[in-house]
């Protein structure tokens, strides 16, 4: 598939890395295509564009930009009805708070934005260094997928196995209040408990 992302750091390069590797073509969009470039460029893959061309080349978009410059920063130029978006983001004010609780997510807000696409929160509870491969060592890490329409959610996880991940179906949208919570968890245990971004969660079944 055609994979456009929106925001070009470490989660975008990741993912890309571990799309690109399993045969789905990558494309990055970026406010400032010139600067990022150089810096894309070192990954070997894909090709760097405003938000528009990314949205414009992607038949999924990948929405990796801080949560906070969300709201201001999504556009109509985007081009993005119709279309599933993978919401990585965690809620983080600024200075890297939880900014939103358990009465809603900032993947029901990101879907208030854009009631004519397809929201699927993915990947926001591993970290980036981790994502293009899905796993540490031998073992899978857990890709928890949310969403309101089956058939995107279904796509999601297939991006996900693409990659390597153990895609487990979370349930609707609504879910990503506890993935996100999660999200907060892994930043806690990397940086407060200093246990660093070589760790992730796994899913055991009988
Ligand atoms: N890092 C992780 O381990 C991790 C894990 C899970 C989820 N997440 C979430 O994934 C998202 C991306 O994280 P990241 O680590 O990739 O961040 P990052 O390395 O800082 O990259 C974010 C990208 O977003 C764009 N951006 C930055 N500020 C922006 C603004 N004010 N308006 C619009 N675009 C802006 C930039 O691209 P351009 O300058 O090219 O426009 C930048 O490269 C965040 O929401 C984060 O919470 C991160």
């Amino acid at each position: 598939m055609r994979i456009g992302f929106l925001g070009t750091g470490n989660v975008a390069s990741q993912l890309a890395l571990g799309l690109s590797k399993a045969g789905h073509g990558v494309k990055f969009g970026s406010r400032n295509p010139n600067e990022a470039r150089e810096r894309i460029v070192k990954l070997g893959i894909g090709s760097v564009g405003s938000h528009s061309e990314a949205s414009e080349f992607g038949e999924i978009m990948i929405l990796a930009i801080p949560y906070s410059a969300v709201s201001e920063s999504i556009s109509a130029a985007w081009k993005l009805d119709g279309k599933i978006i993978i919401d990585v983001t965690n809620p983080l004010t600024p200075s890297f708070d939880w900014a939103i609780g358990f009465t809603t997510s900032g993947a029901e807000e990101i879907a208030k934005l854009l009631p004519e696409a397809q929201i699927v929160k993915a990947f926001n509870h591993v970290f980036a260094e981790n994502m293009a491969t899905g796993r540490l060592g031998q073992v899978a890490l857990m890709a928890l997928v949310a969403g309101d329409n089956a058939g995107a959610k279904q796509v999601v996880m297939s991006l996900a196995r693409d990659i390597g991940f153990d895609a487990v179906d979370a349930g609707p949208l609504k879910s990503a209040r506890y993935m996100e919570a999660l999200g907060m968890q892994l930043i806690a245990l990397g940086y407060d408990q200093k246990m660093g971004t070589g760790i992730g969660f796994s899913f055991a079944r009988k």
